[in-house]
């Protein structure tokens, strides 16, 4: 067993928003088929994609109206299969996303839901009566406003903890369990590697309906939200995991839960559950080396305990750009660059999200370009998703930069002709050419890849951490602070920035093998 995913870095592809292959301005699989080359010379180990499933589209594509197809307007399961095929020919990892906590409202099961009350499938979802006239309880949609939307044909409320086309699904229903294992197996023996699970600490919701008294309303992790992360997943995960072993090669799960507290995280990652969950707790941290290094301890500490790797994430699809969260700008760029080398050069598994390697910053879009439910259902007091969510930027002087043929499906800005991934690939300082020469350096180096970790004393405001393998040890050191310092001692490798020399100086970052 090599447990390839206990050092991989997987890199997330937002199908919408990666290549379009036919002109419509909305990315697809044989666009990504036909950029694979691409991720094979940036160094990966795999990819994710996300929901590519026929979905009417309202959370785009987190709203499945079928788990085992594929939707027209991203391609075929024939091109599903030559995808798999031709990322395994390059040696990259296929892991997809599998969204159980809901359905569509366009899924069979909620359309013979609504057609009568008798219906076998209403009780695959959670509808209850109301109280005093309102919803069954006080429960918030992540996305904004109540929970529970009234089904005027019975008078009853049925339950989304998103929007209201995204239907919860009733876990304690053995049917919904069921039918979810022959969706794992089905792309399982299409080949995948393995499955990012979408909301995966909620399946399960607190059967007696109680009031969560916390404050509303939610804050993006749900540490609080009392009527998640029930004891109930634990044995479905467990049986997941069964089903996965029967399979060849080493497939896996990564979990996303959201949750700040790691020891409550690190039960959904014993032996027998799932092998991977996102760890958010970097991309919520300042940039900042006291609070960012107790949060890398509190991770490992309680991860280890379990026996299990730790995962790091600094940007995804559902998060303000890293650049434009350190600030934006020149600053904010300098400051994700050395995050990268801290990401590369932590113990565990790490994570990309596409356009993270060319540092690209948050698009400001206008309110009338704007998609994402979030910024409807909160009547814009919550801009959305849609700025990390542009479309990649790939050659050429001006939009659509290859992306499309066509007019992609939100507005790509001007000033990314410097940031093409062509443009990158020709310059040597590019944040793309950092990239490629860090994760070109963690293949080859067992050290960095899966050495052992060691905090070394640094000045504050600095991270200084060493992997050792095979006599070998690297040393990270990034400093967060207002002042340059000293470099530590050894060959340098790789730095965040052509200042770094002699000293390194503030929001930079190194790597260095230390001479035994
Ligand atoms: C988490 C996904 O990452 C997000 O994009 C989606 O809106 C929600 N889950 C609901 O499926
Ligand atoms: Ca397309």
């Amino acid at each position: 067993m090599t447990e390839w995913w206990r050092s991989a870095v997987l890199y997330e592809i937002y199908v919408r928003s990666f290549a379009d292959s036919n002109g419509d301005g909305i990315g697809d699989l044989n666009g990504i088929r036909s950029r694979l080359s691409y991720l094979r010379e940036l160094g990966v180990d795999g990819i994710w994609l996300t929901p590519f499933y026929t979905s009417p589209g309202a959370d785009h594509g987190y709203d499945v109206a079928d788990y085992t197809d594929v939707d027209p307007q991203f391609g075929t399961l024939d091109d599903f299969d030559a995808l798999v095929a031709t990322a395994h020919d390059l040696d990259l990892r296929v892991v997809v996303d599998i969204v159980p906590n809901h359905t569509s409202s366009e899924h069979p099961w909620f359309r013979n839901a609504l057609s009568s009350p008798n219906h076998p499938d209403r009780a695959r979802y959670v509808f209850r009566p109301g109280r005093n006239g309102g919803p069954p309880n006080n429960w918030t949609s992540a996305f904004g406003g109540s929970a529970w939307t009234l089904d005027a044909g019975s008078g009853e409320f049925y339950l989304h903890f998103f929007a209201p086309e995204q239907h919860d699904l009733d876990w304690h229903n053995d049917d919904v369990r069921r039918d979810f294992e022959d969706v794992l197996r089905f792309w399982f023996d299409r080949g995948v590697d393995g499955f990012r699970v979408d909301v995966a600490q909620a399946l399960f919701k607190a059967q007696d309906l109680r009031d969560m008294h916390e404050p509303v309303p939610r804050t993006w992790h749900a540490d609080w939200v009392t009527a998640v992360n029930q004891p109930e997943l634990h044995p479905l995960y467990r049986r997941w995991r069964e089903v996965s072993s029967e399979y060849p090669g080493e497939r896996m799960y990564v979990g996303e839960i959201v949750l700040r507290n790691q020891e409550a995280v690190a039960e959904y990652v014993r032996p027998d559950e799932l092998q991977l969950a996102f760890n958010f707790t970097l991309l919520w941290e300042e940039w900042d080396a006291e609070s960012m290094r107790e949060t890398i301890d509190r991770t490992r500490v309680a991860l280890d305990a379990v026996g299990a790797t730790s995962t790091w994430v600094f940007e995804n699809h559902d998060v303000t750009r890293l650049p434009t969260r350190y600030g934006g700008a020149d600053a904010g760029l300098r400051r994700a660059r050395a995050a990268a080398l801290l990401l590369l050069a932590l113990p565990g598994t790490a994570f990309l999200y596409q356009g993270q390697e060319l540092g690209l910053e948050e698009v400001e879009l206008r309110d009338d370009e704007r998609q994402d439910p979030i910024f409807f259902r909160t009547n814009g007091a919550r801009l959305g998703r849609d700025g990390c969510r542009v479309p990649i930027p790939w050659e050429g002087g001006a939009p659509p930069f290859g992306f499309t043929t066509g007019t992609p499906w939100l507005r790509m800005p001007d000033e990314w002709s410097r940031l093409t991934a062509a443009a990158q690939e020709r310059d040597a300082a590019s944040t793309l050419a950092l990239y490629r020469a860090a994760l070109a350096l963690r293949r080859d180096r067992a050290a960095l890849r899966d050495g052992a970790f060691e905090w070394r004393d640094g000045a504050r405001g600095t991270l200084v951490f060493a992997r050792t393998r095979d006599g070998e040890t690297i040393v990270c050191a990034v400093n967060t602070g207002d002042e340059a310092v000293g470099l530590p001692a050894g060959e340098l490798l790789l730095a965040s920035d052509a200042s770094v020399g002699g000293a390194l100086p503030p929001d930079t970052a190194a790597w260095l093998r230390e001479e035994h």
